[in-house]
């Protein structure tokens, strides 16, 4: 079932596209998995702002991302309804991941890291798309401690090996309104004034803004220089587990105590809260989380620019944020 919000007449049959069109030539419509999360959300934001057409793929078409030059195609990766409304497209950025499995719903790691790259990759090949652009995670490694990580540098090595002019990024955490904090640390922290952090709180992570990863995922689409490269996308701030919680809450006007769980009992409470499917963390998160999540910049920063946005916490929320009654943070 494809829903789009342009007039039907946009349509045109794949077929007439399958002759590669010139290694570069200017890129005039961009295909983009994963549309209508978090990060496809910038990133069409970004193309729109350049006048790049867009063939936006979620399973959910957005009404406010309806826009003169989006395409919204409400499509699964898996069937093959979306791949004719992606003709003419010259690139594709794919964003689609999950960070945690719903097996009932037959979201698995593998099912949707590794099967829908490779219906992406074949996707590529079948429209003439020469260009893609793939957005993996710092820690995707083939000796992974999650299953997250193993099937994201599964998904990698399908990209590398794809025959495409390829270029892929690891990002950090990433911060901006709708993250993953907001939906799941800061409802918790809203409602507890002694805020259980799991481990020492030492961990560190490296918390990149959305903005700026939206910038580099669509200057790399133009970049020869950016082909066959992996670039982690980092900040400019490594900040501990507890610096990113204090600014959370600081950002949130909200005054809390921290209290710090042993790992095992950590581990224990987690498995519980996953029964009781009441998780807003999955154990997996939380061996990530414990791993830390920095990199080097080096190489993004000469590719695509010094990044500047440090974490502050989720300042976008301030204005909706009461505590007593009154408005915090302000
Ligand atoms: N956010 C972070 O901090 C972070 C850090 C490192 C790496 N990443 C990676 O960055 C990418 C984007 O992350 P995000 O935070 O934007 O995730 P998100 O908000 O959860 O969005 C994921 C997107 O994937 C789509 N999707 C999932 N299954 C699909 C399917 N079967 N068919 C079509 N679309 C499907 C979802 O759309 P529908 O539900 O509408 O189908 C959604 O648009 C992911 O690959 C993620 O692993 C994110």
């Amino acid at each position: 079932m494809v829903r789009t919000s342009q007039a039907r007449r946009k349509r045109q049959p794949a077929a007439a596209h399958k002759t590669t069109l010139p290694a570069r030539a200017p890129v005039q419509r961009v295909l983009v998995t994963g549309a209508s999360g978090f990060v496809g959300r910038r990133v069409l934001a970004s193309l729109r702002a350049q006048g790049t057409e867009v063939v936006a793929v979620s399973r959910r078409a957005r009404r406010e991302q309806a826009a003169p030059g989006i395409i919204q195609v409400a499509a699964d990766i898996a069937g093959d309804g979306w791949i004719e409304w992606a003709a003419g497209c010259t690139a594709a950025i794919h964003l689609v991941g999950i960070v945690r499995e719903v097996p009932r719903q037959g979201m698995t790691f593998d099912g949707v890291h590794r099967v829908l790259t490779m219906r992406v990759v074949e996707a590529c090949h079948r429209l003439g798309i020469r260009r893609l652009v793939h957005v993996s995670a710092l820690g995707a490694r083939s000796d992974g401690t999650t299953a997250y990580q193993r099937t994201k540098f599964v998904a990698e090595e399908l990209v590398r090996s794809s025959g495409l002019r390829w270029t892929i990024f690891r990002p950090s955490m990433i911060f901006g309104p709708g993250d993953g904090f907001e939906r799941s640390i800061v409802p918790v922290m809203r409602r507890l004034r002694v805020f259980p952090v799991f481990g020492d709180g030492q961990t560190k992570l490296q918390p990149v803004s959305v903005e700026e990863v939206a910038r580099c995922l669509v200057a790399a689409v133009e970049c020869e220089a950016c082909e066959s490269q992996i670039f982690d996308l980092g900040g400019p701030e490594a900040l501990s587990y507890d610096e990113v919680l204090r600014r959370t809450a600081r950002a949130l006007g909200l005054r809390r105590r921290f209290v710090h769980l042993p790992v095992g009992l950590s581990r224990v409470l987690l498995a519980i809260a996953e029964r009781l499917g009441a998780v807003s963390v999955t154990r997996d998160q939380l061996t990530m989380l414990l791993e830390g999540a920095t990199c080097e910049t080096g190489p993004t920063e000469l590719a695509f620019g010094v990044p500047q946005q440090r974490y502050e916490g989720p300042v976008w929320l301030r204005s909706t944020c009461t505590e007593g009654g009154r408005v915090a943070g302000t």
